[in-house]
């Protein structure tokens, strides 16, 4: 279901198959799934001034200035949100100085919503060592997918990549709060990005994406964001598609291991940027290798950013 839209009586299976018809280990995945998402329906971390944001802007009539006085009148909001306008990710060739000319910068729209993704960031802070590991993770994500959608003239890709790759691996954080400790162990033995999901199937019959996709949905976080976070570990379901959700499921699966290469303490081996080239999601979003490595120098500092400003 990578173009539909989903209602509140969408079957769990959905969001994940495409359309194809379930199986009954996907059945029983669907019914495993359903009984985990009750348990993180009242985990919903959005603050009040966040979820008014978004129901105001929500509306056809909003008015920039009452975002503004909305924004100023939660001073560590406004301050974040001021960080973020003079970050690379906004090509702050200008300092912004005020949270009038933020929203002009990033629009009334894109704040709002990136305003849920820092307030979902939270959910990060208690939980230790994995949780931060996850945090820098998704933060690095998100910058290295923004730049690429950016170097791909891809506007409309780029502010949804920035907001699914903060809240792409949420579905991790979800899982570890149910203080499975052997998840939590293997998590931060390896946080490569093409295995966890693999383990967590087997064992579960759903991923951290799935779970990921599905939660967001219910906290009513805006289509398609929950869509490219719930395939993000499925890129059969991009084979034959065009539009902007397989472009940003392609662009942040390319970033998710971009990130995970840029922890590594040296630079990759020629032949790991011709392999990322040659992948399927290199090829789909078309980057090939000699881009890759004119702009990996560029990557690094967008993600060196991300990772500070959403600590
Ligand atoms: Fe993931
Ligand atoms: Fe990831």
């Amino acid at each position: 279901m990578l173009t539909g839209e989903r209602s509140q009586d969408t079957p769990l299976e959905e969001l994940w198959l495409d359309g194809a018809m379930p199986s009954e280990g996907d059945r029983a995945a669907a019914r495993s799934l359903a009984a985990r998402l009750g348990e993180f329906e009242g985990l919903r971390p959005f603050p009040a001034v966040v979820q008014e944001l978004v129901e105001y802007i929500g509306r056809p009539d909003f008015k920039v200035d009452r975002v503004r006085q909305m924004i100023e009148s939660d001073p560590a909001l406004a301050s974040r949100i001021m960080r973020v306008a003079n970050s690379v990710a906004f090509r702050a060739y200008e300092p912004c100085t005020s949270v009038a000319n933020a929203i002009v910068r990033i629009g009334a729209t894109n704040l709002a919503h990136l305003s849920m993704a820092m307030a979902a960031m939270t959910f990060f802070k208690d939980l230790g060592g994995v949780g931060m590991r996850i945090r820098d993770h998704s933060a690095g994500t998100a910058a290295v997918a923004r730049e690429l959608a950016f170097r791909m003239g891809l506007s409309v890709v780029s502010s949804k990549v920035l907001l699914a790759g903060l809240l792409h691996d949420i579905g991790k954080l979800l899982m570890i709060q149910t203080g499975d400790h052997d998840y939590a162990t293997s998590i931060n033995q390896d946080l490569s990005p093409n295995t966890a999901h693999k383990r967590e199937m087997q064992r579960l019959g759903f991923d951290h994406a799935m779970l990921g996709g599905h939660v967001l949905a219910r906290w009513n976080l805006p289509e398609p964001l929950p869509q490219i976070v719930a395939c993000h570990h499925q890129p059969q379901l991009l084979q034959g598609k065009a539009g902007v959700v397989p472009m940003a499921i392609s662009t942040l699966r390319l970033a998710d291991t971009i990130d995970w290469l840029l922890a590594q303490p040296q630079d990759p081996d020629p032949i790991v940027l011709k392999k990322l080239a040659l992948s399927p999601d290199g090829v789909y979003a078309g980057f090939g290798e000699d881009t890759l490595r004119d702009l990996w120098d560029d990557l690094r500092t967008a993600r060196a950013e991300a990772r500070s400003l959403f600590r």
